[in-house]
């Protein structure tokens, strides 16, 4: 049976979508270069107050460690809830093919991925540069291939982004690990990774991951301390515990895996995305109105709920629900320091930025987790906001109004925040390179024309 997944982009991608059948009514899932249809833009008019319903996808984070995780075991791993439009999730499903992997998307929206055999135990630079959540392939390769070779993601728009923590761990677990010819060369020593103690110098969300999934099938206990604590890292705990894994301290920075001796499949729903509820929070407190966000959770948004309310914003969480709401009352400036979880989450710094533009008085935005992430600054200033960069911190003084640009941004939440930025603005603002928007945001177009504002792709 054939599958049309909503797309993001309305009927312009849906033809190219090439979808594979295979047994059990499960088809591969999309796999098409969303390159050129990314290049197009999204045209923006400004001025419209936002009223109605948005259901929340899940988590980006979670889903692609999740499918990372497929490679432990040689039966089928089945995830509800995915955002299986994502382009992210597109990239990944390729890059676990080559490796082996089959990876298909059900009638009921479960995607169904199973590494019977590891085909190849190389990640190509050319899948792994299109998005650095690949380098998570090493640790679960390593663990059961006992080798793996994986081309270094390089540095991205927002900093330089070592992956020397994943690097110094896996080889405190006994793995061989040369740089070659811009890949990392691992090998598990005879009979497999050995438990080890690790203390991260620096809280690492990718290298937790990564290292967790490495030690459940390591021989004896693993013990990751200053590990990260991000909800998704939680998720993805509780579905390797799905497959066999045996894990303590999720959610604590010292996380201990006693290895097993092989996984198992399993079902698991797929976290809500706290990113992509963040970032709609953001534009109701931007644009005014009164926004049902459904299927979501409030519990892991602690650090952006209590400044969107400082600022003006009144948020109410009702079961799965989470009504954001902001009428007549003027937003208030407020300062933020992004840190990793619990702390403020830099995916979101972006956005609440985006939202400072427009209020009274200033607010101070302190970026410390990337050292680059402010090239959404000078693009909000074309559009009329008044920012002044000082090192990690950027004031935002408030303007009354913001006026419609072509902009252009280099990664995914500062587009997101463009975006945003042109739902206030007067006349419209283009956002260009919408390739960024289509990695990580399901149905932006049509969530957010469902709850009245004006947005449309348009030929890049
Ligand atoms: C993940 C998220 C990303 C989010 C980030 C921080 C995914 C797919 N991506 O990225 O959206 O912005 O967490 O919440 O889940 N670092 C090192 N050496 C390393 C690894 C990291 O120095 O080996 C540094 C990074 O350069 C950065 C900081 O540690 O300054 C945090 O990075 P990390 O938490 O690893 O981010 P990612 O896992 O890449």
């Amino acid at each position: 049976m054939r599958i049309a997944p909503e797309n993001i982009w309305g009927n312009a991608v849906s033809h190219s979508l090439n979808y594979k059948e295979t047994p059990d009514n499960v088809v591969t899932l999309p796999q098409t270069d969303s390159r050129p249809s990314g290049m197009d833009k999204l045209k923006i008019t400004g001025g419209h107050r936002l009223k109605g319903d948005i259901r929340i996808s899940g988590a980006k984070n979670a889903a692609l460690k999740h499918m990372c995780a497929a490679l432990l075991t040689d039966q089928p791993l089945q995830l509800g809830n995915m955002p299986a439009t994502l382009g992210d999730v597109k990239t990944l499903s390729q890059l676990l093919e080559h490796i082996g992997v089959t990876v298909g998307l059900r009638e009921d929206g479960v995607a169904v991925l199973q590494a019977k055999n590891i085909m190849s135990h190389v990640a190509p630079y050319d899948l792994v540069r299109k998005m650095r959540a690949s380098v998570i392939v090493l640790g679960p390769l390593l663990a059961r291939h006992g080798v793996a070779e994986v081309s270094l993601p390089g540095g991205c728009a927002i900093g330089t982004r070592p992956v020397d923590l994943h690097i110094m761990a896996l080889k405190a677990m006994g793995a061989d690990i040369d740089i070659e010819a811009g890949y990392i060369k691992a090998k598990a020593p005879k009979g497999g990774l050995k438990g080890a103690e690790i203390i991260f110098p620096k809280v690492s969300v990718g290298a937790t991951e990564n290292l967790m999934m490495a030690a459940t099938l390591a021989k004896g206990e693993t013990v990751l301390k200053n590990a990260a604590r991000e909800p998704e890292i939680v998720d993805q705990g509780m579905a390797l515990i799905a497959m066999g894994a045996k894990i303590e301290g999720l959610g604590t920075p010292e996380i201990r895996i006693q290895g097993v001796s092989a996984l198992q499949g399993a079902t698991h729903d797929v976290v809500p995305d706290r990113i992509e509820t963040g970032t709609y929070m953001c534009a109701v407190g931007l644009a005014g109105g009164e926004v049902r966000l459904r299927h979501t959770r409030t519990d892991f948004l602690s650090a952006l709920i209590a400044p969107l309310q400082l600022a003006g914003v009144e948020i109410t969480s009702e079961g799965d629900d989470v009504l954001v709401r902001r009428q007549d009352s003027h937003l208030k400036g407020v300062d933020i320091m992004t840190e990793p979880y619990p702390g403020f989450a830099t995916d979101l710094q972006a956005q609440f930025m985006a939202m400072l533009t427009m209020c009274q008085g200033a607010g101070m935005v302190t970026e410390t987790v990337f050292e680059n992430r402010f090239m959404h600054v000078p693009e909000l200033c074309r559009m009329g906001a008044d920012i002044t960069v000082h090192g990690h911190s950027a004031l935002v003084r408030g303007v009354s109004h913001l006026k419609g640009a072509e902009v252009m941004a280099t990664d995914l939440r500062a587009s997101v925040a463009l975006v945003l930025a042109g739902l206030v603005a007067d006349g419209e603002t283009y956002v260009n390179r919408i390739y960024h928007l289509e990695r990580g945001y399901e149905n932006i177009v049509s969530k957010l024309g469902a709850v009245g504002a004006q947005v449309e792709r348009c030929a890049g």
